[in-house]
């Protein structure tokens, strides 16, 4: 939906490169500025730095017009990178994704910007281009659909010229490519979330999702209520039972050429709104319920970037997709569901609905043969977003060495995931007097409970870890470049995950 932004490399330095601005970070306390900027450049740009107090604190840009035909760049934008000791990847994301939208602020359609390479820096140079593109890409998003002026970000930016130093244009290039391609995943992932509850509907979710697995040239399945009864999905049929939407089970399908290396399944929660049926929210509680659909985006958008990435698992892409209203037909407190596995559900809140659809989509992944592993997203719980706030997802999992797996990719990605405890104990918190289980457990712990509910859905000895997004998936308050609205929260660990880049 954002204007598209191209990306140049040039051998050399940033003095080399004429753009409208250029962008230049500055390491707290050093004298000398990271990456290939070029001796005379450098040497001014530190004056100024100087002249101005301008040391390098985290966050601190600082905006240099320099005199006509002194440099290729009319005006050259410092960006405080903070301490050596203290920076990482994702900090560098942030800062940089930031000055983009300076520079498009000031009116710039293209930057010029060196390629951070330092032996005295925690990250490699392919990790940097990865970052610069994923920066570039994430921090300029903006969802302007419906806006009559959009905002700073991609308005009048275009192009970004990469100076290179001495760093292989192959390798950058590639690097480059890798977190276009996985930002474009993330942004189309946000582009779905922020889209309002009454345009983005089941069948709605389901239709772009069939185009875009045209588009990406992966298989697509699609369920509507009939085929749901019969393969006796009675949790999703059940929570859109209150609601005018048909829900729909969209399965997506990724092979690889030739024979694949393991054999794996993504789920995703999908309500497009979730009022809580009869069970309803408060209005406040309500207000961004439209991004309950975010773990079936992230799904969708990880599934259509596999191929570009060379992805060497066969994946499965589930995403169960259903609306929680609170109609006259809806599912009352007391009634008991029976899931695709056969186990009855008694609905105590109907709030906790999104368990009820991803009960019906673990058990169809169970049933696959020789799946390896299956992950879920959700944003499943408030209670998750206590215990972590917003900014983290939580993870638990039956099979640790998937979870240390997952935790590797979120650290890679730059995404904050933590693990919670899957203590067997609170499952005496989810027996219920009438069914097999229930759909809440008491008032603690509740991250942890409805994973344990979950698990119940799961067939013995298949790898399971659950990813609670509640807190990541829609921001309301700006983190940098992931900025409000649908964050894209889970996409770049799945893709990490499942198509690592070159190292
Ligand atoms: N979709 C919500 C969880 C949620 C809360 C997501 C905040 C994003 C931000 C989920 O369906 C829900 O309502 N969960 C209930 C469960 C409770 C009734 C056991 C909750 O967390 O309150
Ligand atoms: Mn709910
Ligand atoms: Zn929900």
């Amino acid at each position: 939906m954002t204007a598209p932004l191209a990306f140049q490399t040039h051998a050399g330095v940033l003095a080399d490169l004429q753009a409208d601005v250029g962008i230049v970070g500055r390491l707290k306390g050093d004298g000398a500025l990271p990456g290939p900027v070029g001796d005379a450049l450098s040497q001014r740009l530190l004056e100024v730095a100087r002249e101005d107090r301008f040391n390098g604190r985290a966050g601190r840009l600082l905006l240099w017009h320099a005199p006509d035909g002194a440099f290729p760049c009319r005006r050259y934008l410092l960006m405080g990178l903070g301490s050596r000791e203290d920076i990482t990847l994702e900090r560098y994301r942030r800062d940089l994704g930031d000055a983009f939208v300076e520079a498009d602020r000031l009116g710039a359609a293209s930057v010029a910007v060196p390629l951070l390479h330092d032996d005295r820096l925690a990250f490699a140079p392919g990790e940097a281009a990865r970052a610069l593109a994923e920066a570039a890409l994430l921090g300029t998003y903006r969802f302007d659909r419906y806006r009559s002026e959009p905002r700073p970000g991609r308005r009048h930016l275009k192009e970004i010229r990469v100076a290179l130093g001495a760093f292989p244009a192959k390798g950058a290039a590639s690097g480059i490519a890798w977190g276009e391609r996985a930002s474009t995943a993330v942004n189309l992932a946000r582009d779905l979330v922020n889209e309002p509850p009454g345009i983005l509907t089941p069948p709605r979710l389901a239709e772009i999702a069939e185009e875009q697995a045209k588009a990406a040239g992966i298989e697509f399945e699609v369920f509507g209520p009939a085929a749901l009864k019969k393969m006796g999905m009675g949790g999703i049929l059940g929570v859109s039972q209150g609601s005018h939407q048909e829900p729909r089970l969209v399965r997506l399908q990724y092979r690889p050429k030739g024979k694949p290396d393991r054999k794996v399944a993504v789920i995703g929660k999908g309500l497009t709104f979730d009022s809580g049926g009869l069970s309803l929210k408060t209005s406040e509680g309500m207000e961004t319920m439209k991004c309950d659909m975010a773990g079936s985006a992230a799904v969708l958008a990880t599934l259509t970037a596999l191929g570009d990435l060379g992805c060497r698992s066969e994946v499965t892409g589930l995403m169960g997709l259903a609306e929680n209203m609170p109609g006259g037909e809806a599912i009352r407190p007391g009634d008991v569901l029976r899931i695709m596995n056969g186990k009855t559900v008694e609905v105590r809140n109907t709030d906790a609905e999104g368990r009820l659809v991803l009960a019906d989509c673990l058990s169809y992944v169970s049933k696959i043969d020789g799946l390896e592993a299956a992950v879920d997203l959700a944003t499943l719980t408030g209670a998750c977003v206590v215990a972590l706030g917003p900014m983290a997802a939580g993870l638990m999992t039956n099979h640790q060495p998937l979870a240390d797996d997952l935790l590797r990719s979120a650290a890679a990605a730059g995404e904050a995931v933590w693990q919670l405890p899957l203590y067997q104990e609170y499952r005496e918190h989810i027996k219920s007097d009438v069914a097999d289980i229930k759909n809440t457990g008491i008032r603690w712990g509740g991250a942890i409970t409805a994973a344990l509910f979950l698990q119940e859905f799961v067939r013995d000895g298949l790898p399971w870890a659950h990813l609670d997004i509640a807190g990541p998936a829609f921001g309301e308050k700006e983190y940098s470049y992931l900025g409000k609205g649908g964050s894209g929260a889970g996409v770049r660990t799945l893709l990490r995950w499942l198509a690592p880049p070159p190292a």
